[in-house]
């Protein structure tokens, strides 16, 4: 069902997702199954010698990105194959009910629409908020403010803390911004004791303003703010939600709530004002290039054939290696200090969308679903688990994000991919190296806006793809609800008869 596009999207007669074909029934997928036979046990090394221009058929320069995959382990088959698989999954199809609004997230009855926030001609409510957030940066310009307090988790907090982390190294920020995620109330303290609150800017930022740590981390905020000044909250106090009633019961003035919208999924709200604290910082225009960036990947991906569609390529590269050689993770390892927080807002996006083991018509699969992704910034990590991606036997998929313009680090990161895959049997037993590694090369010329709106975009698409593919939600997120609940009940002692004994052991305190 087709929704109509008007300035908001509108909820239609609700979508009953039709049981579509199991995964492993298709043909292409059959075919899949013999191809890993015949190629699982040649190295990636042996790939090289038998395909001459391996380096020009397997790499795809995209927007803001240039991508080498030939280091993997796959032939021209093999992504014929998976080809085949992304067409027999309807992905087409898909990527357009994605980029039109419609109801994607089918359990929640929802949109997932964060290409549109990036939209060079927005809707109504976007191009509103767009203007409010941009108002702001112009009204706080001069008052002599020197740092922001952005309280927020999850995906209010990993995706804007990656852009930040990214402008910083871009432009020097007008203002400071703080993170205050999951802060132990010490150094919460500690960090207020070194601010004027007369001086400081603080958002709330949660869609649901009722997420437990960001709150709690906002209530001890709030008297320190409050005490500076009889108009304090007026003046310096933002909430970012969709919560407008949460936000005025806990004192933010009405024209300082900016919205949130339910067709936007948490890990895929960085594009919206979740990052107001960075168009704050840096102002609208590094933003507006973040957005941009993004936009460019949108249109490569809607528009390339699938081998030569950098979100599709990476996502049917994931499935090979997750479906097909059982790998269990996969590392997210950036080569830049500006990119230290990318593994942590991918680990989000990628396991909280592709974390589920039914179908979006509820059925249990006989496949495997979202690999558990991790990682850590390079050449940091080479001191740390390179040792075990070198000399281990647990077969780990890398992706690399690199730039050209600090020459070390540059060759730093190509000489590990390539050790990694090269491997050195010619070493004593203890120093050998295995070798057949499997890793593709992100490279972005620079970091600047554009280029990482680009890379940041490519993710959500890649994962989108797996969803697709694996026929899942890739947009709720209902595991952590229950988390959640269970915490509350425990908090508020109600939990006798729902607790196991280990928990209610701990419970009644051990500690002597
Ligand atoms: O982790 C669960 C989750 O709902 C995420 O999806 C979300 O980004 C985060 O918690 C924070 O939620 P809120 O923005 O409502 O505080």
């Amino acid at each position: 069902v087709l929704l109509g596009v008007t300035s908001s999207y509108s909820r239609s007669a609700p979508v009953q997702f039709q049981p579509m074909k199991s995964l492993t029934d298709h043909a292409s997928w059959q075919r899949l199954t013999a191809h890993y036979q015949t190629i699982k046990d040649r190295s990636i090394s042996d790939l090289f010698t038998d395909h001459n221009g391996r380096f020009d058929h397997f790499s795809i320069a995209a927007p803001g990105l240039f991508c080498d995959y030939a280091k993997n382990h796959i032939d021209q088959t093999t992504l014929s194959l998976l080809s085949e698989l992304a067409d027999d999954c309807d992905l087409s199809s898909a990527i357009d009910r994605l980029f039109a609004g419609d109801i994607v997230n089918a359990t929640e009855q929802r949109a997932a629409w964060h290409t549109a926030l990036r939209d060079p001609a927005p809707n109504t409510e976007i191009q509103n908020a767009q203007a409010k957030m941009q108002q702001l940066a112009t009204d706080i310009a001069g008052q002599g403010y020197t740092d922001i307090l952005h309280v927020g988790i999850g995906g209010s907090y990993l995706g804007p803390a990656v852009v930040h982390d990214a402008f910083s190294a871009i432009q020097a920020p007008q203002l400071r911004c703080h993170f205050i995620t999951d802060e132990n109330e010490q150094a919460l303290q500690q960090l207020l004791s070194r601010l004027d609150p007369t001086k400081t800017l603080m958002i709330v930022v949660s869609k649901s303003f009722s997420t437990a740590e960001t709150m709690v981390n906002a209530k001890r905020i709030l008297p320190w703010l409050q005490a500076s000044s009889s108009d304090a909250l007026e003046k310096q106090l933002f909430a970012v939600t969709m919560n407008d009633q949460a936000a005025k019961a806990f004192g933010v003035a009405k024209a300082h709530v900016f919205p949130m919208w339910d067709w936007v999924g948490g890990r895929f709200s960085l594009w919206s004002t979740v990052s107001l604290s960075l168009v704050l910082a840096f102002g609208w225009d590094l933003f507006s290039a973040l957005l941009s960036g993004a936009h460019a990947m949108d249109q490569h991906f809607r528009t390339q054939s699938w081998t030569q569609n950098l979100p599709v390529i990476l996502a049917l590269i994931a499935i090979w290696y997750r479906n097909f050689f059982k790998a269990q993770t996969q590392a997210m390892i950036p080569y830049h200090a500006a990119l230290r927080n990318l593994p942590g807002h991918l680990q989000q996006l990628h396991m909280e969308s592709l974390g589920k083991r039914v179908t979006q018509s509820g059925a249990a699969m006989d496949y495997d679903t979202g690999a558990v992704i991790w990682g850590g910034v390079g050449p940091s990590s080479q001191h740390s688990f390179h040792q075990l991606l070198l000399q281990g036997n647990t077969c780990v998929p890398i992706d690399f994000m690199v730039t050209q313009e600090d020459h070390l680090p540059y060759i730093n990161c190509l000489a590990q991919a390539a050790a990694m895959m090269q491997g050195d049997q010619s070493l004593p037993a203890h120093q050998r190296i295995s070798g057949n590694v499997p890793s593709t090369m992100l490279v972005m010329k620079t970091m600047n806006a554009n280029s990482l709106g680009a890379l940041l975009a490519m993710y959500e698409h890649k994962i989108f793809v797996q969803s697709v593919i694996w026929d899942i939600d890739a947009f709720d997120q209902w595991g952590v609800e229950s988390g959640k609940r269970l915490a509350k009940r425990l908090l508020s002692n109600d939990f006798e008869d729902s607790v196991d004994a280990s928990t209610m052991g701990l419970l009644k305190g051990v500690t002597q």
